[in-house]
């Protein structure tokens, strides 16, 4: 029986545990997952997934673009159904709501950046500023020279700094806060997926390391040097233009093609060819960031030194073994749980969804360090 006096105690002198919630609104699926805070560790307490095909009126699995009502709706049905426990949350951007741009600034004085930052930024920002919010860090400098000519001088290298720019579209900002108002969540902050994805899914490293999000509508490569965004591209190709293809090819549902995707991968040698009609997207995908490899290559004159593949799409079968060949440079897989504990028995089936959940851990991260 419980004691009123020792639960009174308890409630007093037991530190009081923060919960987060990373939410990461894919294009073909909602990824939650909540985090505690233990003994100064990241605690995995319970993780889901909801498909926004049948909230489109479309397959499961497919891409989506739904109203904020349709999306909160899913997030609901998520929360119920992974059993979450708190509101305290931060959201994903998708990186086609935003627009990330590297910009060089005569000054490293961090108290002129507020007025000429925007004033700079109009420069490359195609639609009018008071359509966009504005985020931007320095990026620290390494040996690297950031010598510029301007106005016919050349600016000393100390006395430029890189800016990471980060526009992101006030519509996508405003639809994540009536998400977060219709679910009832209290939400902190919007991230663009691409920093939740550092944060989880790579150790921070000197040399540059890529990672390739394989997502269901797109997917994003960027090169990640010392924890910083030092470049980004998306490939609007994704994992669902495999599916797309082997449906038609075969004359098949939108499910049952993913059924056989994920079966086969590109390594069977199903006589009806899914090996090779797969590989037409992936072939596709792999010469776009060989191509961003190699413009990295010429404008840094550094070689990538590692390339991490997450999203779902990099669960398909054979895409590691032929990035790795493709390549010639060492591909892992990513393994975001691994930034937190978790149940030993859970250890396979993390391993195996980890890929998916690359953003909504780093989020949840994030969050976690917040509070
Ligand atoms: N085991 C698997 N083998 C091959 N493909 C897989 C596997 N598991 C999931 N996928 C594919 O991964 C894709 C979903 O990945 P993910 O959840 O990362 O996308 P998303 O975040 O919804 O999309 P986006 O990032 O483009 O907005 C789907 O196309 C799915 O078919
Ligand atoms: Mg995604």
């Amino acid at each position: 029986m419980s004691n009123p006096i020792s639960d009174f105690f308890n409630s007093i002198f037991t530190p009081k545990e923060s919960r987060v919630l990373g939410i990461d609104i894919g294009s073909s699926s909602i990824k939650v997952v909540q985090l505690k805070k233990k003994g100064g560790k990241a605690v995995l307490e319970t993780y889901g997934e909801i498909a926004l095909g049948p909230y489109a009126g479309t397959d499961l699995g497919r891409s989506t673009v739904l109203p904020p009502e349709k999306i909160s709706e899913a997030i609901k049905d998520l929360l119920k159904e992974s059993n979450t426990t708190t509101i305290d949350s931060g959201l994903s951007i998708s990186i086609g709501a935003s627009f990330i741009v590297f910009i060089k600034m005569p000054t490293s004085e961090q108290s002129h950046y507020a007025e000429m930052v925007p004033i700079e930024a109009r420069k490359y920002i195609p639609v009018p500023i008071s359509e966009v919010t504005l985020d931007w860090w320095a990026i620290p400098k390494d040996q690297d020279t950031v010598s510029e000519f301007q106005n016919g001088q050349i600016i000393e290298d100390d006395k430029m700094t890189e800016i990471l720019l980060i526009v992101i579209n006030n519509e996508a900002l405003n639809k994540n806060i009536e998400i977060q108002k219709n679910v009832g969540l209290q939400t902190s902050f919007s991230e663009v997926e691409i920093f939740s994805a550092m944060r989880a899914g790579v150790e921070p490293s000197i040399a540059p390391q890529i990672i390739m999000d394989f997502g269901a509508g797109s997917t994003k490569v960027f090169v990640v040097e010392r924890g910083v965004l030092k470049a980004s591209h998306v490939i609007n190709r994704g994992s669902q233009d495999i599916t797309l293809a082997i449906s038609k090819s075969m004359n098949l549902s939108f499910e049952e093609a993913e059924k056989i995707k994920i079966r086969e991968g590109i390594v069977s040698s199903d006589k009806n060819g899914i090996s090779e009609i797969s590989s037409i997207t992936i072939d596709y995908i792999l010469s776009e960031t060989g191509r961003f490899i190699m413009n990295y290559y010429k404008k840094s004159n550094k070689k990538i030194s590692k390339i991490i593949l997450t999203g779902g799409g990099s669960l398909l079968r054979g895409l590691r073994e032929k990035a790795q060949n493709s390549f010639e440079t060492s591909v892992e897989v990513a393994d975001p749980f691994a930034k937190v504990e978790y149940p030993a028995f859970l250890d396979d089936v993390l391993k195996t969804a980890g890929p998916e959940f690359t953003v909504a851990i780093g989020i949840a991260i994030r969050k976690l360090q917040d509070i």
